[in-house]
């Protein structure tokens, strides 16, 4: 009873609105000499309005798609661009037809068919390829199932944690969903599992690799209630080495570059300034290069971002180290200038140790003359080092008077005076190296293995 009068409601409501007149030979917009005789004696009594199996229990949909391409994955609007084929296929009694046969019917046909309602909750823009007709398919088997294909272009959105970026892996989503009938309508289930999903293997990324893919069934649950869903899961993996080559083999180069103002001597401002500074201002350059393709308005901070901080951070160290180095130096010198005249006037007055004062002076003045010909500043620091150890060696045996002035102008001046400032280059020669490669180490390990 129920369904006679369900059925009847359906047919006077579309014979009042779509002028489908019911059971004359008049579907829609076409006439009967435009049908084929198959098609014609098929859709006899066939109401498209009406779902397969009204009032028995839902219509089983099976899927499949072919992933033709993924074109534009793009990490400012957080979606993906990808041409689809998808393929629905259903049973639909009323299309049964004697034979094992089946009919490919024009694609414009489709008007006069029930189709479901399928579409993707997540696509931003889509379109059905009309070129040189609209995409479509549609095959009728003679056991009544309909087998409906489409070529869609789809802009969907998909979520993507950028925090490990560029080594990162981004998992996205194809939701298919149905949008009218719900679960006690129309049940949706992929026709061959994982394999219902073909052509992501091949697919050829600019800059991603597809990892992984499966399918899952689920249901959507809205307000107006639950609906089916099925959702193809895959991952796709950002190819490394173009971030390796733009931009970390760069920044490391660079970050070598700048010890090399270690090896040169502290005498020539200009070298070891013009390389600090040179180096930083290309950091900086590099930095700014390797944040354009990228959202930059919620400010999380990328894999690639703490590498070029810490390279920057290492460029920056560079050139204070000059800085202090340089400093140091000056400071000592003026510091040594102190002691010499000091001597001087002690030797001058007293007329003692005469002989320490000539090592303490003439050494050093060569030295100066050795490091601008031909001995590298090493040995110059060395030779330094010596004549300050011989000189504090020395120095004692003089008379307390000398020594305790010494060592009051030494303690007072000790908080700021570091014992040998060439040693801060020769420190740093191997502590940034050093540190550098542990950093790095970490670096990798983290962003790798976690
Ligand atoms: C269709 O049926 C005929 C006879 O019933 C048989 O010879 C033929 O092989 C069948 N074709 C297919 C594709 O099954
Ligand atoms: C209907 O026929 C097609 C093609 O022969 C076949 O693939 C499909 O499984 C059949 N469906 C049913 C429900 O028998
Ligand atoms: C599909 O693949 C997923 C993940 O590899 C697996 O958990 C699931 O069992 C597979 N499903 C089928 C039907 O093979």
């Amino acid at each position: 009873m129920s369904v006679q009068h369900h059925i009847l409601l359906v047919l006077s409501l579309t014979s009042t609105l779509g002028g489908c007149t019911f059971p004359s030979n008049h579907w829609g917009e076409w006439s009967d000499s435009q049908l084929q005789p198959t098609i014609q004696k098929l859709m006899k009594g066939y109401n498209r309005y009406l779902r397969p199996n009204f009032n028995e229990g839902p219509v089983e949909i099976g899927m499949s798609l072919d992933i033709a391409s993924i074109d534009a994955i793009s990490e400012i609007n957080m979606d993906y661009t990808a041409t689809i084929f998808l393929r629905q296929r259903w049973r639909d009694s009323r299309l049964v037809f004697p034979g094992n046969e089946s009919v490919s019917v024009d694609g414009r046909l489709v008007s006069l068919l029930w189709i479901p309602d399928t579409f993707i909750p997540d696509s931003k823009r889509s379109f059905l390829h009309d070129v040189t007709v609209e995409n479509r398919l549609i095959r009728i088997f003679s056991n009544g199932t309909v087998l409906y294909a489409l070529r869609i272009t789809a802009t969907i959105a998909c979520n993507m944690d950028l925090t490990k970026y560029p080594m990162d892996k981004q998992v996205c989503t194809l939701q298919l969903e149905s949008w009218g009938y719900n679960l006690q309508d129309v049940v949706f289930y992929w026709t061959r599992g994982n394999d219902s999903v073909k052509g992501l293997d091949t697919l050829r990324l600019a800059q991603y690799s597809v990892e992984s893919y499966y399918t899952t069934v689920s249901h959507a649950v809205y307000e107006t209630g639950r609906y089916p869903k099925l959702v193809l899961h895959f991952s796709l993996r950002r190819n490394v080495l173009f971030f390796i080559l733009e931009t970390y083999v760069p920044s490391i180069l660079l970050v070598v570059l700048s010890w090399v103002s270690f090896w040169i001597s502290q005498s020539s401002v200009p070298a070891r300034t013009c390389i600090g500074v040179t180096t930083v201002l290309t950091m900086t350059t590099l930095m700014m290069g390797a944040r354009t393709s990228l959202p930059n308005a919620n400010c999380f901070i990328k894999a690639i971002d703490v590498y070029l901080g810490i390279c920057f951070t290492f460029i920056f160290g560079a050139l204070l180290e000059y800085a202090c180095a340089h400093f140091y130096t000056m400071q000592h010198q003026t510091l040594e200038d102190l002691h010499r005249e000091l001597l001087k006037d002690f030797s001058e007055t007293n007329g003692n140790g005469s002989i320490p004062i000539l090592r303490n002076t003439q050494p050093n003045q060569s030295v100066e003359v050795g490091s601008t010909a031909e001995e590298p500043p090493e040995q110059s620091a060395n030779s330094e080092n010596q004549n300050n150890t011989e000189s504090k060696e020395k120095v004692p045996s003089q008379g307390c008077g000398l020594s305790s002035m010494k060592d009051a102008s030494r303690r007072a001046a000790s908080v700021f005076i570091v014992e040998n400032p060439y040693n801060i280059d020769r420190h740093a020669r191997t502590a940034f190296p050093t540190a550098f490669l542990f950093v790095n180490i970490l670096y990798w390990l983290y962003y790798l293995l976690f």
